[in-house]
């Protein structure tokens, strides 16, 4: 949702600014500009496009030559995206790159337009540029204390004011804002990727913190001007995980990286052969008191919560219920002291999810955050977090995040089963062992790309799919159709396999291929029936199960093998050729893979 940045240094920093915005590409990429003081004051390039329009505009031209400014790759919400909707935005007296929504712009926009104001773009960031330079008096910092008095909503705000030369402020509420600190050089950035080429430390930026980069170096106050220490903090990893290491597509590696990413996630929480949460505060005496769990998130996020769903309701037999965010928040649910609150993020800014927290917090439940972004809102917010250990995330359709996300929940489940003495020591111990395990299996199914890749060739000018799948299965079946929808975009629906005949089987013919997964061997023969269904319907039916399995050609066209594993542990091998299949089908219908149409990595709008 959009992707800001500033420098202020010795450097080209026009340059700079186009490096770092390209590795925020993935929060938005419909329009892209640049705000630089040179020598004569603030000057501003800005286009429709990805951001190699924007350096190609700069190159036909003119390079603006500086030191010091503010940067914009932006996913449109408010006005399509177009030459005068890009950010910056400016008035008179000052220029702005921004990241959020402001609710109450049309009110604003009145008073403006009353005091003699013209606007020109669509947005509701221009109302913003504008109010500053009401305002403005000299005093920057107390200029942008009564703005953001005033405004409404999300926003994380570059802003220079023409008027005082080689300075950049920022602010931010509700949208992620981070300040790096280099030597003789400091920055702002919407993420950490986008100053990892210059350096690793940052201080994270709270609600309503007002930052200065001037000379190099950063300062922050709170909105009436008093100075704040901040505590500097180191990124644990370098730009090599930011970048694409050889591979096509940042979806590719993320793939390829889930082995590691689930050990490095897993060993640090197991101690002595037993799930172990202390580290965020989770005893087993507080699990064991739970009486009702709500897992919260959205999209993928969400699909993960459904297999912890599953898993916890199996092992420990305690309710749990999944919400999708943005319908929680607003559904006045019912939630007590005795409950616990799962939000599931991997940006951990996700808008309704971290409204859904507040409110859970607020209701009184307990809080807990599975987060992959460190420092991130939601981490910040809850009463514990257990941070997933995937590293970025570039691609904005998510794979490597999930498979963490689904580790951690075997954790708690096994935990929480333990600790409600539903499971004995020694089953705990089995399953714990089982799933440090699983890397290996992943290892596995990464050797079938290739044949991913053909059955992918099969699909390619599929107009309509379905996924099918019972128990956990169709949990993953949920996950698999996502995921090839948003990078495929060929429609495709999830079902659990015995509800087909209650209406959408009338969908099924020849053209209508089917993607089966059956890895819970007590529903295999059901889900088996449930695709001879559609088979005879003339369907092709591409067959996810235990290698093990033999299938008829009467119930699968294709099979994919997979390595066995406990049925409850099957997902983790199991999503892997649902999103080998996704992206290679990506890649041969020739979409931009890593940056799909309409999307963007991070929601921080709701
Ligand atoms: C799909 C995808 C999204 C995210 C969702 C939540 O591939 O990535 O569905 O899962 O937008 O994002 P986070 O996890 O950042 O809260």
């Amino acid at each position: 949702m959009c992707g800001i940045v500033g420098y202020v240094g010795k450097k080209d920093c026009t340059r700079v600014l186009l490096d770092s915005l390209s590795k925020l590409e993935y929060r938005g990429y419909d329009s892209a500009g640049v705000a630089v003081f040179e020598n004569d004051g603030i000057k501003i390039s800005k286009t429709k496009g990805r951001l190699a329009a924007l350096e190609q505009k700069l190159k036909r031209e003119g390079w603006i030559n500086g030191h010091c400014g503010i940067g914009h790759t932006r996913w449109a919400t408010h006005g399509e995206p177009s030459d005068i909707n890009s950010h910056p935005h400016t008035s008179a007296r000052v220029s702005i790159v921004h990241n959020g929504i402001i609710e109450n712009y049309q009110r604003l926009k009145g008073f403006l337009e009353k005091k003699g104001y013209e606007f020109e773009s669509q947005t509701d960031t221009e109302t913003v540029a504008k109010l500053l330079d009401f305002y403005f008096d000299g005093d920057p910092i107390g200029t942008i204390g009564k703005v953001i008095s005033e405004i409404e909503g999300s926003y994380a705000l570059g802003i220079m004011f023409s008027e005082l030369p080689d300075t950049v402020y920022a602010v931010r509420k509700d949208s992620p804002l981070i300040v790096g600190i280099g030597e003789d050089e400091a920055f702002i950035a919407s993420d950490v990727p986008a100053i990892l080429k210059y350096t690793r430390n940052y201080y994270l930026l709270d609600h309503e913190e007002i930052v200065v980069l001037k000379d190099g170096k950063a300062s922050v106050f709170d909105k009436h001007g008093i100075p704040i220490e901040k505590e500097l903090h180191t990124a644990d990893w370098d730009m090599e995980a930011a970048e694409k290491g050889g591979y096509a597509h940042f979806m590719l590696k993320e793939i390829n990286e889930q082995p590691t990413a689930v050990k490095t996630t897993i060993s640090p929480r197991i101690t002595d052969g037993m799930p172990d949460l202390s580290e965020c505060g989770m005893t087993t005496e507080k699990l064991a008191a739970y009486k009702n769990i709500f897992v919260v998130a959205c999209g993928t996020a969400m699909h993960a919560g459904l297999v912890g769903k599953y898993v916890i309701e199996q092992l420990a037999r305690v309710p749990v219920a999944v919400e999708v965010a943005s319908e929680f928040r607003y559904r006045n649910p019912i939630l007590s002291d005795g409950d616990l609150v799962i939000v599931v993020s991997q940006s951990g800014e996700t808008a309704d999810t971290l409204e859904a927290l507040r409110m859970s917090k607020r209701l009184g439940a307990d809080t807990l955050a599975i987060v992959n972004v460190k420092g991130s809102s939601i981490a910040r917010e809850a009463d514990m977090v257990l941070y997933t250990h995937a590293g970025p995330e570039i691609s904005v359709a998510s794979t490597k995040a999930y498979m963490v996300q689904i580790a951690v929940f075997y954790l708690v489940a096994f935990e929480l089963a333990y600790a409600k003495q539903a499971i004995s020591e020694e089953e705990c111990r089995r399953l714990t062992a089982a799933l440090a395990a699983v890397p290996e299996l992943i290892n596995v199914v990464l050797q079938q790309a290739e044949q991913c890749k053909y059955i992918a060739s099969k699909l390619v000018n599929a107009s309509n799919l379905l996924y099918i799948g019972r128990g956990l299965d169709y949990a993953l079946s949920m996950e698999g159709s996502l995921k090839l929808k948003e990078i495929s975009y060929i429609h495709s629906e999830s079902y659990a396999a015995g509800e087909l005949k209650h209406g959408t089987i009338s969908l099924v013919t020849g053209s209508m291929p089917v993607i089966a997964v059956a890895t819970q061997r007590e529903l295999f023969d059901k889900t088996v029936s449930n695709v001879k269904e559609v088979k005879a319907r003339g369907a092709k039916v591409i067959f996810v199960t235990h290698a093990y399995k033999t299938v008829e050609s009467d119930v699968a066209d294709f099979k994919i093998a997979l390595p066995t594993t406990d049925d409850i542990l099957m997902p983790i091998p199991a999503v892997v050729p649902l999103q080998l299949i996704a992206y290679y089908t990506s890649v041969l219908r020739g979409n931009d893979v890593d940056k799909p149409r309409n999307l963007a990595k991070s929601v921080t709008v709701e």
